[in-house]
């Protein structure tokens, strides 16, 4: 049985205030969840955050790593110094990473690697754009970046696969469930064939536009193990309920 996952990406949202949606998450989630919650603010509040959070369910995570342990790389945090935070996981790929960033398959499956030699949690995100959508040529897209982004040393406790279609992030538009289905069978297929039984239990989150109001229905999938949420993660009284159907599923 996969455990039941949601994690919250917070991006360039969050100062020291805003924790307290830490605190009202808490609240509002029961104390023996079911479902395993994460939130991903900035690296400038993780710290903040792990304390925040100390004693509750819920888990920290980072919004991405830099593939080496040290070095000459300004502005960059390693996996080993947000281990050395208290966060537990951490996404890489994210589609405005690759975007901004033009990280490549290879530098994220370097990233997701550096995640799990510090006993990281990497949540690897993969998705395609609406042209490659429209095109028909989304299923060899996300498997070619399924297993480029993914290292061979992944198992299902270190790793997450995110499916987040880059033109439903931030835009509210969602895929129709028959499209995400596909998109999620495919992925598990892909994945049993790679890492074997092991394959079975790797979960698979879906993301992009992911709101209280369509949660439940989007966990109707089978192969959907839980979300990643962008916007809605910022408000315990959004992020809750979509939790709560998860939950309730
Ligand atoms: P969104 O973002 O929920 O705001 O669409 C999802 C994401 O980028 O992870």
């Amino acid at each position: 049985m996969r455990r039941k996952l949601v994690a919250g990406n917070w991006k360039m949202h969050g100062c020291a205030a805003d924790l307290a949606e830490l605190t009202a998450l808490t609240a509002l989630l029961p104390a023996d969840a079911a479902t395993d919650v994460v939130i991903c603010p900035p690296s400038s509040l993780l710290h903040r955050a792990c304390q925040a959070v100390h004693g509750t369910a819920i888990a920290i995570g980072a919004q991405d790593c830099h593939a080496a342990r040290t070095g000459a790389f300004t502005g960059d945090v390693s996996a080993r110094m947000i281990a050395d935070a208290g966060a537990r996981h951490v996404i890489v790929g994210h589609s405005e990473r690759r975007a901004a960033h033009g990280e490549r398959d290879a530098d994220i499956r370097a990233k997701a690697q550096a995640a799990l030699a510090e006993g990281l949690t990497a949540i690897i995100c993969i998705g395609e754009t609406e042209d490659e959508r429209l095109s028909g040529a989304t299923l060899d897209r996300l498997t070619a970046q399924l297993y480029g982004s993914c290292p061979d040393t992944a198992s299902a406790a270190t790793t997450v696969i995110a499916y987040e279609p880059i033109w439903a992030i931030g835009t509210g538009r969602v895929p129709t469930l028959e499209q995400i289905a596909e998109v999620h069978d495919m992925l598990r297929a892909e994945l049993v064939k790679r890492f074997g039984a092991e394959g079975e239990d790797v979960r698979l989150l879906y993301g992009g536009s992911v709101k209280p109001e369509n949660a439940a229905e989007i966990f109707t999938c089978t192969n959907v193990d839980g979300a990643l949420v962008g916007g809605a993660s910022l408000r315990a009284a959004d992020f809750a309920p979509i939790v709560m159907a998860l939950q309730s599923r």
